[in-house]
């Protein structure tokens, strides 16, 4: 995604040398930048965007152990991770796959809010809503039930492209979003009846058991590593015969791991063993990709559940 956060260090001479460095960054000469930024960081040693400039630098030059120690230190500058250091942290292997930031969610969609769909739709081919669709209807189909739902929570809504797909299907539309910025862009087109700023997981812990007939996640369980804990009370919220319905993005091994994008890629075998547990049935179940990258369809799976 081509945004970028940046975290004033309250040092213009620190914030200027990081300016230096960004320009030298993108013409390519990276020892230089690396140098600066090293400057920088001595003139406001608590300066994460310059710690975490560092850290991908020192990647890309393949000093691994130089781009750790920058990731530790951009981390330590902010708790709260907002650049999503600790993300190359186990990218590089060292660390263990954790749970995503939610203060990097939050800080990476609030930027990319306000050119989303056009980034995702036009420059990715993103397909994620009609997938779902196609596949919700596929499951009711299946059983002979038409594809109506009095009451729909879309997790991670977005500006709500999800909720547009399913619109004439749902009486009443929940949105769901860490993003502010996604959440005032989901208000504007008018779809959803009740939307929350919140993590997925605290969102559906507020609501009552058994209140929703079909629980959607369009392209954002792809920032969830482990899934058991949201399919639990996907699970608890539904109806009996209630559908829940997601894409992930997916890999040829086992497991979780996380991608070059940043997002968590979930194994087939994964996704079958974590939905077992949950208590859902698996109703659907296909190869599918949502979005392309580099041109190419991104490996990737929908899955349809139902509560029995
Ligand atoms: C790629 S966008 C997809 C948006 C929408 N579902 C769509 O299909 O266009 C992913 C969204 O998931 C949200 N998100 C990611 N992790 C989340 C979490 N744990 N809880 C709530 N929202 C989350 C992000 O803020 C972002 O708006």
């Amino acid at each position: 995604m081509p945004v970028r956060l940046f975290l004033s260090s309250g040092d213009l001479v620190a914030d200027r040398r990081f300016e230096f460095a960004r320009d030298l960054q993108l013409k390519g000469d990276l020892a230089a930048a690396a140098d600066l930024l090293e400057q920088a960081t001595d003139l406001a040693p608590g300066f994460a965007s310059a710690w975490f400039t560092l850290g991908e630098i020192r990647d890309e030059l393949g000093e691994r152990d130089a781009a750790i120690a920058a990731f530790q230190m951009a981390r330590d500058a902010d708790p709260e991770d907002r650049h999503g250091a600790s993300l190359w942290l186990t990218l590089l292997g060292a660390e263990e796959l954790s749970a995503m930031p939610s203060a990097y969610v939050r800080a990476l969609f609030d930027q990319y809010a306000p050119k989303f769909e056009s980034a995702l739709v036009d420059d990715l081919g993103y397909r994620g809503p009609s997938l779902l669709f196609k596949a919700v209807l596929a499951a009711r189909r299946e059983i002979r039930k038409p594809a109506f739902f009095k009451r729909a929570i879309d997790l991670g809504c977005g500006t709500g492209l999800a909720a547009c797909a399913f619109a004439r299907e749902v009486d009443h539309f929940i949105g769901i979003d860490l993003s502010p910025r996604m959440i005032e862009k989901a208000r504007a087109c008018g779809i959803y009846a009740e939307l929350e700023v919140a993590d997925m997981l605290q969102g559906l812990r507020g609501k009552p058991d058994a209140s929703a007939d079909l629980i959607l996640a369009a392209d954002a369980m792809v920032y969830v590593a482990d899934l058991i804990p949201v399919l639990q009370e996907a699970r608890r919220v539904l109806v009996t015969g209630g559908l829940v319905a997601f894409t992930v993005e997916t890999h040829g091994g086992e497991g979780v791991i996380i991608g070059e994008g940043l997002r968590y890629a979930h194994a087939a075998s994964y996704v079958r063993a974590v939905l077992e547990s949950a208590g859902l049935a698996l109703s659907q179940f296909e190869d599918l990709s949502a979005r392309n990258e580099d041109n190419s369809p991104v490996p990737g799976l929908v899955a349809v559940a139902a509560k029995p």
